[in-house]
């Protein structure tokens, strides 16, 4: 089956999109490339790429028109929670809108299956010791509102026959390979390798949580990881799944000591961080219960922290090295 990926160039939808082309699955991606990177589609011949914003219904439209598709993976959108407190309504813009315009254009087209990507920031701060689906959904930022409206809207799509697949990722890190890697600087373990490139120690928030060594506790889950849960609700909607939500995560906790630790002995550099007071609304422990996708969906991650932070590394490595091969004018 076809799949339109939206968001295919970012980082975990060009892991979606390798996936669904190595299992034998076919791929349109569609993508405004804000944050998206055509290289990371090298070596897909017969992937077209479409480049325009999923909130632009004409040409959703025609796309579903020119390329039929059996379904939609949805991972386009803004994903980083200060900027959407600082700017919510880009985020009530490009998030939700971006999910009505796609839902829209999927039944003037006839299509009934979409997997989105969805977040663990819905839950907000989780009381419990693994989060699970039913949990309450308490989100604490704009951008985590911004993904739990996405999921209603999916969600009371099924009156129209929509089936649908919310996959509410927990930490994601790693690289599937070099080119796919994480060039954004929000997620923890970027942020280490940008403060050793700059020669800075790493920052730890919050080392007095209620957490065995005091550092916050969350659920890192490899991207190569995330893209087979992906596949794995992509066919199952295939096979006649009704959809649901899942969590996607690997079921157990790293502290961000660890974590640091890992960088630190994969890297050969000191990581020994610089100790800064919590963060807002940082939860001390953000751990998913995984047993839904499991028994339902047959996934469970391979999960392995040193292995996401030594990919992460490699493709970080080669993409300061595709930067200071680029002519000074040209931009990255
Ligand atoms: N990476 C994570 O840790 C994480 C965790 C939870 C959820 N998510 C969600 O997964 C999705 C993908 O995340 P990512 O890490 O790959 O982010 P990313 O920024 O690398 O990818 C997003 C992609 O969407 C594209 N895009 C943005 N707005 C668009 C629009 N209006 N029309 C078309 N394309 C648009 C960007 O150019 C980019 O290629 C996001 O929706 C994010 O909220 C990510």
């Amino acid at each position: 089956m076809r799949w339109l990926v939206t968001g295919g160039a970012g980082y975990v939808g060009a892991h979606v999109v390798h996936a669904l082309v190595a299992a034998g699955e076919g791929a349109v991606v569609l993508d405004d490339l804000s944050a998206g990177d055509v290289g990371r589609l090298a070596g897909l011949p017969g992937v077209p790429l479409v480049v325009g914003s999923v909130r632009d219904r004409a040409l959703l439209h025609r796309v579903l028109a020119e390329h039929p598709v059996g379904g939609v993976v949805h991972l386009a959108g803004r994903k980083q929670v200060a900027e959407s407190v600082a700017d919510p309504l880009r985020y009530y813009g490009e998030n939700v809108d971006g999910v009505l315009a796609l839902l829209g254009a999927c039944r003037e087209a006839g299509v009934y299956r979409v997997v989105f990507s969805s977040s663990a920031a819905v839950y907000g701060l989780p009381g419990t010791d693994r989060v699970a689906e039913d949990d309450d959904c308490r989100p604490i930022s704009p951008y985590g509102r911004t993904k739990l409206v996405g999921e209603w809207a999916l969600r009371d799509s099924r009156s129209w026959g929509l089936a649908a697949m919310c996959l509410r990722y927990f930490n994601v890190a790693g690289a599937g390979s070099a080119h796919l890697g994480d060039r954004g600087t929000t997620n923890l373990v970027p942020l280490v390798f940008q403060a050793l490139d700059e020669g800075r120690r790493p920052v730890l928030f919050g080392a007095d949580h209620a957490t065995p060594d005091g550092s916050p506790v969350r659920d890192f889950v490899h991207v190569s990881d995330v893209a087979e849960a992906h596949l794995a609700a992509a066919r199952a909607l295939a096979g006649g799944h009704p959809g649901g939500v899942y969590n996607v995560g690997c079921g157990e906790g790293s502290s961000v000591r660890q974590v640091l630790r890992v960088v630190g002995e994969v890297t050969g550099r000191d990581t020994s961080p610089e100790v800064a007071g919590r963060r807002p609304g940082d939860p001390a422990r953000v751990v998913a219960a995984v047993d839904r996708i499991a028994a339902d969906l047959g996934f469970r991650a391979r999960c392995d922290l040193r292995s996401m932070v030594a990919s992460a590394w490699g493709a970080w490595r080669w993409d300061a090295r595709r930067r200071a091969a680029l002519p000074a004018d040209q931009p990255a």
